[in-house]
């Protein structure tokens, strides 16, 4: 999704825009530009290009700017196609220059009255109409402060947004709803950016602003109004990204680099979590004690990769602490008018913990009248988590591959600390929770082994996939959502298409694609479901599909040159779907390897999905 810088210091800020907007490539993007005020002509500068930020360092070089205030956006088109004219900033009248995340739903209405006021819009995007309104409503009060609150009460939708006029040489405007956005606090120097990885090489110090807060930000001063109008002080907090977290050092992507840091995150999710044989209730928070006391449900909400997490721990919490679950996709679950349960915690999942859909369904869980909310979450600051009455942080790190990785393993973790707090005040875990406790201990050293044991197998194996169009993943069980997560892992990173089937149902519709050119994907644990996935894969061997078969140390079929076989190793059942997804990751890198695609942003996909 689309990323803001924007610095007002004593130096040159060119170089910092442009390293904050590197550090935010990992978002996706197709477009960037920057604007400066040039201090010879105080005047409105700006370069726009299609692409990747290097061609902006280029164009850039050729233009030589130099400013001590300026903004900068990588763009992930939503209104109008990939092109310069799209890319922000957005001039009106080289009076006011605009970089905008999010979408605005009434561009169109306010585009037409603009016209007809004789602005002359340059792009298709909804983002001109903001600089152009506050230039109109500028004209008006002869006040930019005030046009800037005007506009944004004109908008709808949501939005971040960061402004910058020669009318005012050394403020920077800024505003959120909807759409995050942190000020980065340096010495004599200020920075505000949608994401604090852009901040990482200049400061540490960074204030989060909260919904409807307006900020005008000068190189020795910072003026943040809330939602009300009212001046208000917000605390500075110390961020802990730092900026090797976002380097991807010996490794050739950060998809690699992160499938290979699973243990770590995986040890630092467990830390301080669990202790003498037991799981901590107070690791969700002070309020947990009360806020767990009439759970009789559960409702997870989530997207992507975190519903695949959530479909998995259904499993855990319906057969361990024995209470219903209910998982859907945010997007369906926030428009659909669910009957609320007032003792289901919602149980909302996000690595970035903006993901819009997931957000809003949080919002409008809380507005039917569900029980209290619950946020598991990657990123401590995040709109999500400071929504949520507690939260249960994964401590995966920095995640900057699009496709998730360790996010996913490291949720899957949190979410079986969950299940053993409710079921341990369900009175279902009690006796299992230190062999629990066990498992959840040799997890980290589990996945190392793993890593091991089928790298390179997996990357031999990858060979056999990159010749293919279309591929089949099945698994019975809690394992259908990892083959689900395996197929969403292959088909975003090698464009190949992937779908997941519960193997029971292959018979009724999917075997008839099956052919020696469909490589089918079991993950076949050994667990009571075995025998019957067996009779599943002799279906699909019968027709001369090709098999690949991820089973444990007790492979359920021999191989042959139909059937591969990826052994495990020995696998604790308890852990199977965290373990059987490590593959399935490295399987789909690898194939994107061979396939050359860009495995760390793939195409038309963001890693921070903040708009529906
Ligand atoms: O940040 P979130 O976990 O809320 O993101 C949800 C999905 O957009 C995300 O998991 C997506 O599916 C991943 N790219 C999958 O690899």
């Amino acid at each position: 999704m689309c990323g803001i810088i924007g610095a007002v210091a004593e130096r040159d800020v060119v170089p910092i825009l442009l390293e904050g907007l590197k550090r935010l490539e990992y978002r996706g993007y197709d477009s960037a530009g920057l604007a400066v005020i040039d201090q010879a002509l105080q005047g409105l500068k700006r370069e726009r290009i299609i692409g990747k930020v290097h061609k902006l360092e280029e164009a850039l070089k050729q233009h030589s700017l130099y400013s001590p205030i300026g903004i900068a956006h990588t763009r992930w088109a939503t209104h109008g196609k990939p092109s310069c004219e799209n890319a922000h900033p957005h001039f009106a009248k080289d009076k006011v220059a605009v970089v905008h995340n999010g979408i605005i739903e009434n561009y169109q209405a306010l585009r037409t009255q603009l016209e007809t006021k004789g602005h002359v819009f340059e792009s298709e995007t909804d983002t001109e109409v903001i600089p152009h309104l506050i230039h109109e409503f500028w004209l008006e009060t002869d006040c930019l402060e005030t046009a800037f609150v005007r506009s944004l009460q004109a908008l709808e939708g949501s939005y971040s947004v960061a402004m910058l006029s020669p009318l005012e040489p050394g403020k920077l405007f800024a505003a959120r709803r909807g759409s995050p956005l942190v000020i980065g606090v340096g010495v004599g120097e200020h920075f505000v950016a949608s994401d604090v990885a852009a901040l990482v090489s200049v400061t540490q110090q960074v204030i989060f602003l909260e919904e409807g807060d307006v900020a005008y930000i000068q190189r020795d001063s910072l003026v943040i109004h809330n939602s009300r109008g009212e001046v208000v002080e917000r605390e500075i907090h110390i961020s802990h990204v730092q900026a090797d977290a976002v380097e991807r050092g010996q490794y050739r992507h950060y998809m690699q680099k992160e499938i290979f840091e699973q243990p770590h995150a995986l040890r630092d999710t467990l830390e301080g979590r669990i202790h003498d044989g037991h799981v901590l209730e107070a690791a969700f928070g002070a309020s947990a004690h009360k806020l767990f006391e009439e759970i009789y449900a559960v409702q997870i909400i989530a997207c992507g990769t975190s519903y695949h997490a959530g479909l998995v721990a259904s499993h855990w919490i319906e057969t361990l602490a024995k209470l219903p679950c209910s998982v859907e996709v945010a997007s369906e679950f926030r428009y659909r008018q669910p009957l609320p349960n007032p003792n289901a915690l919602v149980v909302a999942i996000s690595q970035s913990g903006e993901t819009a859909d997931t957000l809003a369904a949080l919002h409008e869980a809380k507005r039917l009248g569900f029980g209290p909310s619950l946020a598991i979450c990657n990123v401590p600051e995040s709109s999500l988590v400071r929504a949520a009455d507690m939260s249960l942080m994964t401590r995966a790190g920095i995640e900057i591959g699009v496709a998730s990785t360790k996010a996913f393993t490291t949720q899957l973790l949190a979410l079986l600390l969950l299940t053993v707090v409710l079921g341990k005040r369900n009175g279902t875990i009690t006796e299992i929770e230190q062999s629990i406790v066990k498992s959840l201990e040799s997890l980290p050293d589990a996945v190392d082994k793993l890593l091991n044991r089928v790298h390179m197998p997996i990357k031999n194996l990858a060979e056999r996939f990159a010749d293919k169009y279309h591929s089949l993943f099945l698994g019975r069980g809690i394992h259908y959502p990892v083959a689900k997560e395996g197929a969403l892992k292959l088909k975003e990173i090698s464009y190949i298409h992937a779908e997941a089937y519960p193997a029971g149902e292959l018979k009724h519709g999917p075997l008839a694609l099956v052919d020696a050119d469909m490589p089918v994907i079991a993950v076949a644990p050994n667990d009571a479901l075995q025998e019957k996935l067996k009779s599943n894969l002799e279906e699909v061997h019968a027709r001369g599909g090709q098999l690949f078969i991820f089973a444990d140390h007790r492979a359920i079929m021999q191989p042959s040159d139909y059937i591969k076989v990826i052994e495990l190793g020995e696998v604790d059942e308890l852990l199977s779907p965290i373990l059987y997804t490590i593959p399935l990751q490295l399987l789909a890198y690898h194939v994107a390897l061979i396939k050359g695609t860009d495995v760390d942003q793939p195409r038309n996909l963001a890693k921070s999905v903040t708009v529906e």
